[in-house]
């Protein structure tokens, strides 16, 4: 086949060759960027899912798997590079124009991940040596004037590499790796055999053009797609309702990566807190579907947050009921046995249990019912016995086109506290001795009953510890316990869930008086607890950060009925409001004590709680805290200080704010990414003039 491009280029591979073929769009009209389209003079193409149609003809299915040769040709002038899958085996001149270079990929691979990209970029290039010895040229391939943005993306990858080394095995299996930068992309980023296309947002970083997040979000993706080579390009999906198959799993693996390069625990908060706000509400509303759907009409929409993040919880929870070493065992048989092959998801279940001995029949239920589960747990304290039972009720609400559910099985990792602070050992009745202090529980059926022994007095149930299932939990705390977990819980989760549950209640109380047009008052209970968490001296900043942070607007709405969204935003404000006033010395202290000099990435979770600090200070309307958050922004060293300074100002009215956005759209009026940071700071603003500007 031949990809031909306006005349000055095209791309044969050793099936056939149709040199002739030109096709009959023409490139620039091509703005749906998929199939072979131009950004900013280069060319790129998406093949996943269904692109390759729009080049030319092809049994475009995932699981129609080939061994490709790619021959480009194009004007030598106007695109020098070339580059497609697998390892570069020659190149030359066609004539006084065109330029020739042909690819090899010795692996089977499908259609999706074919790629070509023929271009003026330029590469950032450096050596990777895998566990078995292979030498593998790494190559970052931007715009020229991006290349001193391309270095974290360059570290990340040889971080991700060697992480899948060590944690899962697999090896890079070619000699090149090769990621390319386009500004103009629909997604992320695609795991292009050796070739992987990429959003320009999750490549560039420069510590004065990226924040601390942003840094991380280009490892995250850029670990996504190294894993893909394993699980997505080596072991494919049969089919397109099989996408969790690869995705599901490759999320998994990026977060893990994501929780071993940083702190585990800030990171599970963060990915928890996303699949709440993202795909509960996907998963509660008309378009629930199940993380293997059924049925599409277009597959482009199926790339949603249940296939991708619930389908990650799924794979997550394999690890949680086999343990790490058994799910280590399960992706190695897994390899073994689907390595140039395309599967479906049970494949990968049967791996699992299989490499295991166990059976999980049941399990397949998470691929086929969609709608988040609900576990409604009691617990009952006998001073008699000395025991301490929980009654454990699970149902999945109807959702469209599946009105009955069935029971799952679901994971419950727990723990008791007991009145010191510390975990009690945990025994249940029937068993020699205690198993460790955190356990986890099969739920299989609508209701069961587990009762622990030798408890001596009553303890405060930590359930659902490391969110160890994708479920709404409902357990009646009663508030100071709570404040005991908030304060107590060994497993970091549940202590930031305790103070989440706490914070909920409170705001759904405040909004019933609010609703009864009582005056608000905030507990001195709640500003006591968020003074003990800003005073912490042994916490993790990011740690703290996110402690400190309330639930969101629309995690409230997700609560209530007939919500209002305006007196929602009221309540909410009432209490910032309040927690800034009554802790004005805790959060100026937090401010003062968080500052760092000179930019280092390991100090993201200070700088977080810093501005946290910043932002609160300037609820107050002072003109201290203005003036300070305009000479931050103008000081920073680093746009994470720089986006705290404009994100502090953004809801005040004054001269601070005008000097301090008009002085950052001067500076960065050339940098696409930069702009799109500052346009969506002016359109959040709360103040009355934001539709204007
Ligand atoms: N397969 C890509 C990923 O998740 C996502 C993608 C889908 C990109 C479709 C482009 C088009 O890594
Ligand atoms: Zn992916």
């Amino acid at each position: 086949m031949s990809w031909m491009a306006n005349n000055y280029a095209c791309m044969t591979s050793r099936t056939a060759s149709f040199w002739k073929w030109k096709p009959s769009w023409s490139l620039a009209a091509n703005t749906s960027l998929m199939g072979l389209y131009a950004s900013n003079g280069n060319l790129f193409t998406q093949c996943e899912p269904e692109g390759f149609r729009k080049i030319t003809y092809y049994l475009d299915r995932p699981d129609v798997m080939a061994k490709f040769t790619t021959t480009i040709v194009a004007d030598k002038q106007k695109l020098p590079v070339l580059l497609s899958n697998g390892n570069k085996v020659g190149e030359g001149m066609v004539d006084k124009k065109r330029h020739w270079v042909k690819w090899v990929d010795p692996y089977k691979k499908s259609l999706p991940v074919c790629a070509g990209c023929l271009s003026k970029l330029s590469a950032l290039r450096s050596q990777y040596v895998t566990a078995r010895g292979r030498n593998v040229l790494l190559e970052i391939w931007t715009e020229p004037a991006d290349q001193d943005k391309a270095a974290h993306a360059l570290e990340s990858l040889k971080h991700a590499m060697k992480w899948d080394e060590e944690r899962f095995g697999p090896e890079y299996d070619l000699d090149i790796y090769m990621i390319v930068a386009v500004g103009d992309f629909n997604m992320g980023a695609m795991e292009n055999k050796g070739l992987n296309i990429f959003n320009t947002k999750y490549v560039l970083a420069r510590q004065d053009t990226a924040t601390d997040s942003d840094f991380h979000n280009v490892e995250r993706v850029i670990g996504h797609e190294y894993f893909h080579n394993w699980t997505g390009n080596r072991v494919t999906c049969r089919d397109w309702f099989q996408l969790s198959l690869k995705e599901g799993l490759t999320v998994f693996r990026d977060q893990e990566f994501g929780a071993d390069m940083s702190s585990r625990a800030v990171k599970r908060i963060e990915d928890v807190k996303a699949l709440r706000a993202m795909q509960f509400p996907e998963d509660a509303g008309p378009m629930a579907h199940p993380i293997r759907p059924d049925s599409y009409i277009e597959m482009n929409n199926f790339y949603t947050m249940t296939v991708y993040e619930k389908g990650a919880e799924v794979v997550r929870m394999y690890q949680t009921l086999l343990g790490r070493d058994g799910f280590r065992k399960g992706m190695e048989l897994y390899f073994r046995r689907h390595d140039g092959q395309a599967v479906t998801c049970d494949e990968f279940r049967a791996a699992m249990a299989d490499a295991n001995g166990v059976d999980l029949t049941q399990f397949a239920l998470w691929y086929s019912q969609a709608g988040t589960p609900r576990l409604q747990v009691e617990g009952r304290y006998s001073p008699a016995e000395q025991s301490y039972t929980l009654t454990v009720r699970q149902s999945t609400p109807a959702t469209p086109g599946q009105p009955d559910k069935q029971p799952l099985h679901i994971p419950l990792a727990l723990g008791l506290v007991g009145a010191d602070g510390h975990d009690l050992p945990l025994q249940l009745e029937g068993e020699a001795q205690p198993q460790g202090t955190t356990r986890v529980l099969d739920i299989k059926q609508a209701e069961q009953r587990f009762t622990f022994i030798h408890v001596a007095a009553e303890p405060v149930p930590s359930l659902l510890r490391g969110f160890s299932a994708p479920v709404r939990l409902e357990f009646d705390w009663r508030d100071d316990q709570l404040a005991f977990l908030m304060a107590h819980d060994s497993d970091s989760f549940s202590r930031w869930e305790a103070g989440q549950t706490l914070a909920e209640r409170l705001l759904l109380r405040l909004l019933a008086e609010q609703a009864a047009g009582q005056t608000l008052t905030l507990p001195e209970a709640f500003v006591t607890a968020f003074r003990a968490v800003l005073k912490d001296e042994l916490a993790d900043p990011a740690f703290k950060a996110l402690m400190l942070g309330l639930p969101s607007e629309s995690d409230l709405l997700e609560l209530v009925d007939d919500a209002d969204p305006e007196q929602i935003h009221r309540v909410r404000t009432f209490v910032l409001d309040q927690l800034a006033a009554a802790l004005r010395a805790e959060w100026r202290e937090a401010y003062e004590l968080n500052q760092t000099r000179d930019y280092r990435p390991q100090d993201a979770g200070k700088r977080d709680l810093k501005n946290r600090a910043l932002g609160m200070l300037n609820r107050l309307g002072d003109s201290w805290s203005a003036t300070t958050a305009r000479k931050q922004g103008q000081d920073a060293d680093n746009m994470t200080d720089q986006m705290g300074a404009m994100l502090a100002l953004r809801d005040r009215a004054g001269l601070e704010r005008e000097e301090c956005y008009a002085a950052f759209a001067c500076r960065w009026q050339h940098d696409a990414l930069v702009m799109d940071k500052y346009f969506a700071l002016v359109a959040g603003s709360q103040l009355p003039d934001t539709r204007s500007r």
